[in-house]
């Protein structure tokens, strides 16, 4: 009984001593590791080979744009002209504009004059040729200026100019072709004459190229490809004499609106009627095209927007103050067709 007793008063002494134990036992918590707040600082934005010495506080005012434009030759070339006269105005820039009259060497004499030009700090070109571009690029990206292309593509190697702001040949020239088949379903020949605009520019490469693509589809043939030089003279001389050879035709892709309009004089003259006997496709939906689309004359006209400058400042500003560009923005581009019932409407809402 006694052993029974003792062993029982053990046993709670030894949980009571357990349960004290327990009690006292620190809990052992890992110690906070202690890490030193990091020293939070801005890295500078690394500035773009481009930067002026203003970066990257440059303002509109700080820029002066030498402006290679190509010439005057129609209604699109017209209002890319007053778009970069009249935005550099609203902005406050200094436009120095030199025309090269459609003439290559004065466009190259004018390239050197502005990369000479202290005063110079963009130069925007709209190239009259695709090629042979590189040694003055480099010129003017060693002499510390902005370089940004417009409208017209080049092929130079992407690292000499900051960007290129203008439209996809190629897929207006598809565009034209998808049209053109429209225009020609159920017909039994579909052979199509084409304008071509100055030889060695982008615009007139590229539709070509572009139209050939999207052509196939339908059976389209070209039975004629000349160029007319973006002219009316031209574009009408060049159909007066194919129409003195053969005036089986059904279609026309004047690769832009100025030739169209020149084409549309010279079947009218031979005795056709466009629109009917002969249906006339032109590029860049200027107001005149507009206008011969409503006399029923042309029977579209693919877009090509001219109104490039905010965008072309708006990027040289950009690069000026060292941000990094993507190597083309293409232009947003529609097609307009005669037979549009708001036609009207459309083009009364025109700004060129
Ligand atoms: O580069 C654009 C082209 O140049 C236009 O389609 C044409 O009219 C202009 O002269």
């Amino acid at each position: 009984m006694f052993h029974y007793k003792k062993l029982v008063f053990l046993f709670m002494v030894a949980v009571m001593v357990l349960a004290a134990c327990q009690q006292a036992t620190p809990v052992v918590t890992e110690a906070p590791v202690v890490t030193e707040a990091p020293v939070v600082t801005e890295a500078p934005a690394a500035l773009s080979e481009w930067s002026l010495d203003c970066a990257p506080n440059c303002q509109y005012s700080d820029l002066v744009v030498g402006f290679l434009q190509t010439g005057s030759e129609g209604g699109w070339r017209a209002a890319n002209t007053s778009s970069f006269k009249e935005t550099a105005e609203q902005l406050g820039l200094t436009l120095k504009f030199y025309d090269s009259q459609n003439d290559l060497a004065k466009q190259v004499a004018g390239f050197h004059q502005f990369v000479q030009d202290p005063e110079v700090n963009v130069i925007v070109l709209a190239a009259l040729e695709t090629t042979g571009w590189e040694e003055i690029l480099q010129e003017a990206k060693d002499a510390g200026k902005v370089v940004v292309i417009e409208d017209r593509r080049i092929d130079a190697p992407e690292d000499l100019y900051a960007t290129y702001i203008g439209s996809d040949f190629a897929e207006e020239g598809r565009k034209s072709a998808a049209e053109m088949c429209k225009l020609l379903e159920g017909m039994e020949g579909k052979k199509v004459w084409e304008l071509v605009g100055n030889v060695g520019s982008s615009a007139a490469k590229d539709r070509g190229q572009g139209f050939r693509e999207g052509m196939g589809e339908c059976g389209i043939e070209i039975t004629n490809s000349q160029t007319g030089n973006w002219s009316t003279t031209e574009g009408k001389q060049v159909t007066e004499a194919w129409l003195r050879e053969s005036k089986d035709v059904q279609g026309i892709f004047a690769q832009n609106d100025e030739m169209g309009f020149g084409a549309i004089e010279a079947l009218k003259e031979a005795g056709l009627t466009p629109g009917e006997d002969v249906k006339v496709l032109s590029v860049d939906a200027t107001g005149n095209a507009f206008k011969a689309m409503l006399e029923g004359d042309l029977s579209v006209t693919v877009e090509c927007n001219p109104l490039l400058a905010p965008q072309v400042y708006e990027a040289a500003l950009k690069a000026a103050n060292g941000e990094e560009l993507p190597k083309w923005v293409p232009s947003q581009e529609g097609v307009f067709r005669a037979d549009d019932p708001n036609l009207e409407e459309i083009a009364a809402g025109r700004t060129y």
